[in-house]
């Protein structure tokens, strides 16, 4: 962890604004999982989610984001299919199947602040050890959100999500990771989800990043496909992620992007 990279502390009003965000790109979200089903494609879900875009006032981060070395991201949301880890780009061919987990990873602006979120939808009935790779992937995130917390070393949350993760005999992905997030998509910190040594930040009440753990079933190494987005688990082994927003406060951590009725999962036994 870089502890020379200062993590912003965000003013109250930027607070606020990122609770309207998150709040926004959660019933977003919410909704164009209520989509997922066998027989639709994931360029359905891209149309209804600029749909919704459209109809809140919000825009999408992700059209046409190109950070160095990627050509443009032409879609408002990822959608990464069974063996695929992130970053899947929606199209009309991709039609879901009975059985198929799906992320679908959406990133909003609205009024100049950004809400990023992901979760896992079901097409169908996937298989037992679909769903609970699923249920092991949030399980990592919860437990991330609850090692944030003011006055805590930042590496404690990569540390307690890969400890988790190895004990259910998942891997973690290390190629990509959580990050700042406010008026800009990408900021510092970085927010690994696995132990690194070395010191690290403290956090404080105020500051904003993800977390969002990329968990396979299989062995934890990725690629990336010749359309130079679509990241694949290299063994193809099936992956599963969960993304939210979050704020360290006085006490602990809030999820900025929650869905509508969503509350943590039941945590299960060590
Ligand atoms: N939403 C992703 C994240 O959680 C980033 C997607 S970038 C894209 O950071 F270009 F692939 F859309
Ligand atoms: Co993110
Ligand atoms: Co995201």
């Amino acid at each position: 962890m870089d502890s020379e990279v200062a993590i912003a502390v965000k003013s109250d009003a930027d607070i606020a604004k990122m609770r309207e965000a998150g709040k926004l790109a959660g019933e977003i979200l919410d909704d164009i999982g209520g989509a997922v089903r066998p027989g639709a494609s994931t360029g359905d879900l891209e149309r209804r989610c600029r749909r919704l875009l459209k109809e809140t006032g919000a825009r999408s981060a992700t059209l046409n984001y190109a950070p160095e070395g990627h050509p443009p991201f032409p879609a408002a949301l990822c959608a990464s299919v069974n063996h695929q880890v992130c970053h899947g780009v929606p199209s009309r061919e991709r039609v879901l199947r009975g059985g198929d987990i799906v992320n679908v990873d959406l990133t909003i602006i609205k009024d100049g602040y950004h809400g990023d979120t992901s979760r896992m939808f079901y097409a169908g009935n996937p298989s037992a050890p679909a769903r609970r790779l699923c249920e092991v992937a949030r399980e990592c995130l919860w437990r991330g959100i609850r090692a944030a917390k003011p006055g805590a070393p930042l590496g404690d949350i990569g540390r307690e999500i890969e400890t988790f993760a190895r004990a259910r005999g998942c891997s973690v992905v290390h190629e990509y990771c959580g990050h700042g997030v406010g008026r800009k998509f990408h900021e510092p910190p970085q927010v690994v989800h696995f132990a690194k040594r070395g010191r690290s930040p403290i956090l404080r009440p105020g500051m904003i990043f993800t977390i969002e753990p990329m968990i396979n079933a299989g062995r934890r190494k990725t690629r990336v496909l010749a359309d130079g987005w679509t990241v694949v688990t290299r063994d193809k082994s099936l992956s599963a992620q969960w993304e939210h927003t979050i704020l360290v406060t006085e006490t602990g951590s809030e999820a900025l992007t929650l869905a509508p009725n969503e509350t943590p999962p039941e945590f299960t036994p060590d």
